[in-house]
């Protein structure tokens, strides 16, 4: 009698371990390779025709099939007004920047690409002193927004649309005069100064997380990413640890008001794996995500 309730316990122990397992390398599996669309509205009064905003972030060169068919398919599938590449396409120790650049060509036959720069970007282009890249992406087909914006006009509604990677939301203990001099502000001071609808692509979000009450920028809506929604993510939660914003907090993903400026943040589409001097764990329980946004 003993024996068998035992070898039952073993049994129920050993299909938990199982299933364990099972769950870890499904998560994994699909945590790289299946796609998600999360939707998001956004409205705004210098809005009449309804305007739709696909944002991708993270790719960190990862192909979803062959020449990224099966993200294209997405994309097209969206059939999106806009589409916003927020940073981190590449990573830092790529060994060109083949994927972003035919990744932009192939997108750009689907609506108008915006690109701007990530952590990632940044530091690809000088450790490959491989300067060229925001031209090349150009060429490509995006507007590449590098504390630089662009005047356009969709579906006959003038929007302005921004990129810039850097801590310039604020002052940062700097003084006043110091800070008005600096390229970011420059940039903000100009981007804000129109009527028209202002979109702005910032890839980290604690760019614009500050306590500063003075700072405080007109700006209709930022897209970041970057955080990847935490990377690991507990089941029916999220995500609960970033290594630049800490524990549990609310920045990972979703959409937010910060600072007055309503901010939707990506969890991305995918990761990195040289992480410099600490080990990154894969994507767990957060399958690749792209962002609709629908301005109405
Ligand atoms: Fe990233």
């Amino acid at each position: 009698m003993k024996k068998r309730r035992f070898r039952r316990v073993l049994f129920v122990l050993l299909a938990l371990f199982v299933a364990g397992i099972l769950f870890i390398l499904v998560s994994v599996y699909l945590s790289a390779n299946a796609i998600v669309v999360t939707v998001y509205g956004c409205e705004s009064p210098k809005i009449e025709e309804p305007i739709d905003l696909l944002l991708l972030t993270d790719m960190h060169a990862h192909s979803f099939q062959e020449g990224n068919a099966r993200l294209l398919r997405r994309v097209a599938k969206e059939a999106p007004d806009v589409i916003l590449i927020a940073g981190d396409a590449l990573n830092w120790y790529s060994e060109s920047h083949d994927y972003v650049t035919n990744l932009v060509e192939r997108l750009s036959r689907i609506a108008p690409v915006y690109f701007t720069v990530g952590n990632h970007d940044a530091k690809y282009m000088t450790q490959s002193q491989d300067y060229g890249l925001l031209d090349e992406i150009e060429q490509a087909g995006a507007a590449a927004l590098n504390a630089g914006y662009v005047d356009v006009v969709v579906k006959g509604q003038k929007l302005r649309i921004g990129g810039l990677y850097d801590f310039v939301f604020n002052r940062n203990g700097m003084d006043e005069e110091a800070y008005r001099q600096t390229e970011g502000y420059r940039f903000l001071a100009g981007f804000e100064d129109t009527d028209d609808f202002k979109l702005l692509l910032a890839h980290q979000p604690n760019f614009l997380l500050d306590d500063d009450p003075e700072a405080r920028w007109d700006i209709d809506l930022a897209v970041c990413g970057h955080e990847h929604g935490g990377q690991v993510r507990i089941p029916f939660y999220g995500g609960f640890y970033s290594t630049h914003l800490g524990w549990f907090s609310p920045y990972l993903d979703g959409a937010h008001l910060i600072n007055g400026i309503p901010t939707v943040i990506s969890r991305g589409l995918g990761t990195y794996t040289k992480g410099g001097y600490r080990i990154v764990p894969p994507r767990f329980c957060n399958i690749p995500e792209l962002v609709r946004i629908e301005l109405r």
